[in-house]
């Protein structure tokens, strides 16, 4: 089965065509960050217009650099929450649209699965079940994955996502959005000792998080050390490398802890922030002295991207699903009222 995948849900056109028997065929990807970067954060209304201009020609390259016709597509899947809302629809009225126009099946996706599947794209992918930690710019999550659409939330955060209290802190800093990138880069001349941050909750049982009392303590050794504008250098590195040793450490902490408590050894990572280095290094160790395993995408899929979504996409439609007449989208959309297809043999394949 072929399914072409759109992913408009924030700041990102990605779109991509996968196969379920060779695997990802093309993908492309249009970043709005230098519309939205003056901002300091994104601005719905110039997303939405940018993904309806970005959109169509993205597809046309995909389908032509897969030298693909519309007659050799299965069907379309498309983002269809959680996020923007305008910008969902955009995504969602062309992915329709198409479907209507070329006679294929369309089916709205959760972006937060596509994230959790998108190390299925790797070679050697994760096998079910697994914990998975989903650390995006809206997301912290820590859900036991025991299939496709068999998921049970562990944890999340009670307030900041994780890459969202990257963003803040990287402001804070005086640096653009998307500050994840921009904290790693610093924190890699930041003497690690200089400053200890808090590990948020790590001392209370459960697996939530919250990544404000973390945010607060950074504004404060900020406005100790000159503020924003006359803090020098070596402080600014020190201080992006405590704080992302914190969240790298709060991270590890609860991720080994949900390890353990639902008696599994496979840990997943997806989402923007689990593209961090220091956070993939930390698992690692840690996983290696519980003779566990991390998986994680390659790093242009734990961002957004179109790929996640066909893949995820593909693996839904070949058990038959397809959007009812009443397919509506989500700005916020539970993970957990996701559920497995109900496996049927479809034309081009079987679940
Ligand atoms: O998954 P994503 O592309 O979009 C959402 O669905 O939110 O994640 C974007 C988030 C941003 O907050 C960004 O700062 C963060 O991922 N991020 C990083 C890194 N790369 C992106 N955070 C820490 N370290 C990175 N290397
Ligand atoms: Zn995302």
């Amino acid at each position: 089965m072929r399914v072409l995948g759109i992913e408009t849900s924030c700041d990102e056109t990605g779109i991509a065509l996968f196969d379920s028997e060779r695997g990802l065929l093309a993908d492309a990807l249009y970043s709005q960050v230098a519309v939205h970067e003056e901002y300091g954060g994104v601005v719905p209304e110039l997303a939405s217009r940018d993904h309806v201009r970005k959109a169509l020609p993205l597809i046309d390259r995909v389908l032509s650099e897969a030298a693909c016709s519309s007659a050799e597509i299965d069907g379309i899947a498309y983002t269809a929450g959680p996020g923007l809302v305008g910008a969902l629809m955009v995504g969602a009225s062309l992915a329709r649209g198409l479907a209507m126009g070329w006679g294929l099946p369309v089916l709205g996706i959760h972006h937060m699965e596509g994230h959790l599947l998108a190390p299925m794209l790797e070679p050697d992918p994760p096998q079910y079940p697994f914990v998975a930690l989903l650390v995006s710019g809206g997301h912290t999550q820590l859900v036991r994955v025991d299939g496709l659409g068999l998921y049970r939330m562990l944890g999340e955060s009670l307030d900041d996502a994780a890459g969202e209290a990257f963003d803040k802190a990287a402001k804070m800093l005086g640096q653009l959005y998307p500050g994840g990138p921009h904290i790693a880069r610093l924190a890699e001349s930041g003497e690690p000792g200089r400053f200890t941050f808090p590990r948020p909750m790590v001392n209370r049982p459960g697996l939530d998080f919250s990544f404000s009392g973390l945010k607060t303590f950074t504004l404060n050794t900020i406005a100790e050390h000159g503020g924003r504008d006359g803090i020098d250098e070596q402080t600014r590195a020190d201080v992006a490398c405590a704080f992302q040793t914190a969240v790298v450490e709060t991270l590890v902490i609860k991720c080994r802890r949900a390890l353990e408590q639902e008696d599994l050894k496979t840990l997943v990572i997806a989402g923007g922030v689990s593209a961090n280095i220091r956070l993939r290094e930390s698992l690692h160790k840690a996983l290696a002295k519980m003779a566990g395993r991390v998986f994680y995408p390659a790093p242009e899929y734990c961002t957004d991207n179109g790929a996640m979504i066909a893949y995820a996409g593909c693996q839904r439609m070949l058990c038959g699903q397809r959007d009812g007449e009443d397919a509506r989208v989500r700005p916020r959309w539970p993970m957990d009222e996701l559920s497995a297809p109900v496996a049927v043999e479809t034309d081009a394949g079987s679940c």
